[in-house]
This record gives C-alpha cells, sequence and structure tokens, in this order.
C-alpha cells in the first residue's frame, strides 16, 4: 500500500515538475513578448499607467484556446517588458461579451467611482457585446486594477446598432472633458463624443470614410505624438484597424473634430507585415510618450495557429513620434529603449561583399540582430532566419524594385491554407545614401523587423522548429555589401 502511494506522489510530483519546467518553454512560445500563460487572446485593450504600473488587458477566452466567452484578460508591469499575468478582470456576463475598449484612470473622480476621498478610480470603457447589439459600457476599479464592478447604469452609450465598438477614451486638457473615438465598422468611420463624467455622452462628430476601406473599421486610437526633434511639439494621430492590417492618418483635433492634415490617396500603414492589429498605446505615461502594442496575429487564420495551451502574442512596446519625409507626415515607431536590458554579450560578424550566401557565426531562436546592406542595381538581398530542416524565413531587399519584404513560404505553413496563402508582405523603400538598415528582433514564432529609423517595421509570425535557428546572409542576381552585423541574444522574460 504504502509502496503504492510513494510510485503515485512520485509519478504526480514528477509530472507537476514537467509541467512546471515546460509552461511557457513549449515549441513557439516567445520569451521576450508577452502571451497569456494559457488560452486565446486577441486586442491589447485598456493601456493605463498608474502608480508605477503598466496595466495591460485584453481580449480573452478564459475556457479555451480559439475565440469566445470574450472577457477582458489583465497583465501588469513595472518596466514593459517583464509582465504579471493576473486573474481574468473583466468577465463575460449574462450572455454579454467584453469586446474590446480603453481604460482611463480617473484623477479627479468625475465619475463618482472612488470608494474613499482622495482615492483614484480605474475605469474601463468597454463594448458589451451580443448578436444583435453593441453599446458602450463602465467598469470601475478601486483596487489598482485587480476587481472590477460593472456600472449599474449600463449601457452609457446606445445608438441600437449591432455594429458600433471599440471605444477609445482620453482625458482633453484644454476642455476639461472625456472624448471617445470609437468605431462604426460598416460606415468606415469613427465617431467622437464629449463627456464631463464618462456617463453621458454627446455628439460631437464623425472622420471617415478615408484610406483603406477594404474591411470594417475597428479599434480606433487618437492621440497627441511628438514631432521628431521638435521638443514640445506635437501632431494628432489617429489609427484604425481593418481587414488584416492598421492605418494612421496625422492631422489636428480641436476638441471636436479630427482634420486630416495632408488628405491624399495614399495609405499610411503601420506594419507592412503579415500580423500586427488592433494597436492602441499608453497615453498617458510619465513623460506623454505614447507607447504602442499591437496584437501578433491575422484574423485570417487566428485560431488555427499550431500553439498550445495559448494562442496569439503582443507586440514589442514601440515609442511613437512622426516626421516629415517628402511633405508627408509619416509615423516613427521604435521598441522601448529598455528592451536592451534583455541582451547578451555583442556578437559581431565581420563586414562583407557577397553575391551568394553566407551562414553567419551566431544561431539562435530568441535574438536581435542588426546589419546594414548596400545593393548593387538588381540584387535580391537579405538575411534568412529560423534556418533549418524545413526552411527558412527570409527578409529582403529587392533593388530593382525598391521593395522591402518578408517571405515565410520556405517555413512549415501546412497546418492552415489560409496561412499558407499570405507568404509574402512588403512595401516600398527608398535606400538612404544606397544603404537598407534592418533591426530584426526573432522570438521563436514571432519577426519583428524595424527599417529606416523605424518608418518601415514589418511583424509576422512564423511556425518553426528551435532546431531551425541558423541565420544566413543571401544576395541573388549581383553583389551586396553587408556591414555592422552584430547580433544578441535575448534573455527570456519568464
Ligand atoms: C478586433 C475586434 C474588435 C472587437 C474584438 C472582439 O480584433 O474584432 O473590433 O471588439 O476584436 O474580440
Amino acid at each position: 500500500m504504502r509502496t503504492s502511494i510513494l510510485i503515485v506522489s512520485l509519478f504526480l510530483f514528477g509530472t507537476i515538475a514537467a509541467q512546471k519546467q515546460t509552461l511557457f518553454h513549449e515549441t513557439y512560445r516567445p520569451q521576450f513578448h508577452f502571451t497569456p500563460s494559457k488560452n486565446w487572446m486577441n486586442d491589447p485593450n485598456g493601456l493605463v499607467y498608474k502608480n508605477g504600473l503598466y496595466h495591460l488587458f485584453f481580449q480573452h477566452n478564459p475556457f479555451g484556446n480559439v475565440w469566445g466567452h470574450m472577457s477582458w484578460g489583465h497583465a501588469t508591469s513595472k518596466d514593459l517588458i517583464h509582465w504579471d499575468e493576473l486573474p481574468v478582470a473583466i468577465a463575460e456576463e449574462n450572455g454579454i461579451m467584453i469586446f474590446s475598449g480603453s481604460a482611463v484612470l480617473d484623477k479627479n473622480n468625475t465619475s463618482g467611482f472612488a470608494n474613499a476621498k482622495n482615492s483614484q478610480p480605474l475605469v474601463a470603457i468597454y463594448t458589451g457585446h451580443t448578436d444583435t447589439l453593441q453599446t458602450q459600457n463602465l467598469a470601475f476599479s478601486n483596487d489598482e486594477g485587480l476587481t472590477w464592478k460593472k456600472y449599474a447604469g449600463n449601457p452609457v452609450l446606445n445608438l441600437h446598432k449591432k455594429d458600433f465598438r471599440d471605444p477609445n477614451v482620453f482625458w482633453y486638457e484644454p476642455k476639461q472633458e472625456w472624448i471617445m473615438a470609437v468605431s462604426q465598422p460598416n460606415e468606415h468611420q469613427i465617431s467622437f463624443y464629449a463627456s464631463g463624467n464618462l456617463m453621458q455622452w454627446k455628439k460631437l462628430s464623425d472622420f471617415g470614410p478615408r484610406g483603406d476601406t477594404s474591411g470594417v473599421w475597428e479599434c480606433p486610437d487618437l492621440m497627441q505624438v511628438p514631432i521628431e526633434g521638435e521638443a514640445g511639439k506635437t501632431k494628432w494621430v489617429l489609427f484604425t484597424s481593418q481587414n488584416s492590417t492598421m492605418q494612421y492618418f496625422v492631422g489636428e483635433f480641436d476638441g471636436i473634430q479630427f482634420l486630416e492634415d495632408h488628405p491624399s490617396t495614399t495609405i499610411h500603414k503601420q506594419d507592412h507585415g503579415t500580423d500586427y492589429y488592433a494597436a492602441v498605446a499608453y497615453h498617458n505615461t510619465i513623460d506623454k510618450q505614447p507607447i504602442s502594442i499591437g496584437w501578433v496575429n491575422n484574423w485570417e487564420y487566428a485560431n488555427a495557429i499550431p500553439t498550445k495551451p495559448w494562442k496569439s502574442a503582443m507586440s514589442l512596446p514601440r515609442k511613437l513620434s512622426v516626421k516629415k519625409q517628402e511633405g508627408d507626415w509619416v509615423l516613427v515607431q521604435q521598441p522601448i529603449g529598455a528592451l536592451t536590458s534583455l541582451r547578451g554579450p555583442e556578437q559581431h560578424a565581420a563586414d562583407k561583399n557577397l553575391k551568394q550566401n553566407l551562414l553567419l557565426p551566431f544561431s539562435g531562436s530568441s535574438y536581435e540582430l542588426s546589419l546594414q546592406m548596400q545593393s548593387q542595381p538588381n540584387a535580391v538581398a537579405g538575411i534568412r532566419v529560423a534556418m533549418g530542416a524545413y526552411g527558412y524565413f527570409e527578409i529582403g531587399y529587392d533593388s530593382k524594385t525598391e521593395q522591402i519584404y518578408i517571405d515565410r513560404s520556405h517555413t512549415v505553413n501546412d497546418f492552415n491554407k489560409k496561412y499558407a496563402a499570405i507568404a509574402k508582405s512588403g512595401t516600398i523603400l527608398k535606400p538612404e545614401n544606397g544603404k537598407i538598415t534592418l533591426r530584426i528582433f526573432v522570438d521563436a514564432s514571432i519577426v519583428e523587423v524595424y527599417s529606416a529609423d523605424g518608418t518601415v517595421v514589418l511583424t509576422a509570425q512564423v511556425f518553426s522548429e528551435k532546431t531551425e535557428k541558423y541565420i544566413q546572409l543571401f544576395s541573388d542576381g549581383a553583389a551586396t555589401q553587408f556591414k555592422n552585423i552584430r547580433f544578441w541574444q535575448m534573455k527570456s522574460i519568464r
């Protein structure tokens, strides 16, 4: 009897220990991007900073690893790099799902939700979703976001529409009131509302249709973004998500309406990869620097990606600014500086003038890599990462068409037809003095590429085995000069 108890407990102990060992180190699990420990995740929600903590809420299914039972999951971080996952913050209830939205720190207790004198509640503004109706609702927390109560007077905004969602609220200082940007998805419009107390809302204006109207508009975010090199100066930038990609408009907001500066036919995309959607930003950081986080997945195949027991990751947090380029405003995105604290020792490879392929002297599955390329006309050149028995992921530049691209057609893609069909993605990029610079983050199943000082970013998922860890330079058609090749293993945040 005793022996069998001993055997059973040894077995159980062994299993628990094995589980502990593998959780967060499963195949495809990113090591320095946020992922929930288990179950489904989509959009980032309610990004808000309070008392030294960054709160990240997210669309979450607490019961399974596919979309459903949408609720707000929750994690917090002191540095936007290391995250603690907390219990579900706002749960689906009575058949009403908790769709995307934002959260604010109600410093002056305009809502009256504070439970003590001088306390500052967090208030979430989210879409309540049923199959026939979407409305805007409030929930509040007086314990630093740990527990939430839904407001008894919900909904606070109801147009009796099936599609009306993703409220994004911020404090507008000049008028001392709250502004809400909220999506009218099928009309390709963002509507603006104002309120003194987060409960009564009056309509201000609409923006759109404009730019990319090929898919329903979702997840608006409007914020003031610093102008590069002009201390203290800002522009207003409006972001929307549609059809698996994001776009932005740069202009001015006067407390009533948002007007684009150079209305043009050019569509400005925030990210040119295959997997970047629903990004929103922290607006109330200490230095007022907006920092955005996006969902690294694509609705075309999001539920089918081969990861378990979790699905989806968030992007690296990106510092946002704008600059003028050829008479037009462009968005600049840079991964937050603190990420360099995860770097291992720096490794170099010698400069190379290449007309063929060359394996680099370092390898890994979670790392940062930077380099510069100078191509001769007609060269298609770049770098292949996640190389191994099953293929490679290519990041390239075609100097003839002036296109920067990512290509995952040489990786495992047979788990889903739509994923396989969306293999290549890119955009025009003019070389600067003939040079292309690349800063690349590879993290198991995620690749983020920053080029041209952060004005061109490409994010993608790739499902390669841990043995596919080699890195190769390539140059086809003509020679390419590769310079300043630097590499850092990245430490795990787990
Ligand atoms: C965007 C979105 C939002 C919605 C949420 C539901 O990815 O479709 O419009 O609120 O996901 O999970």
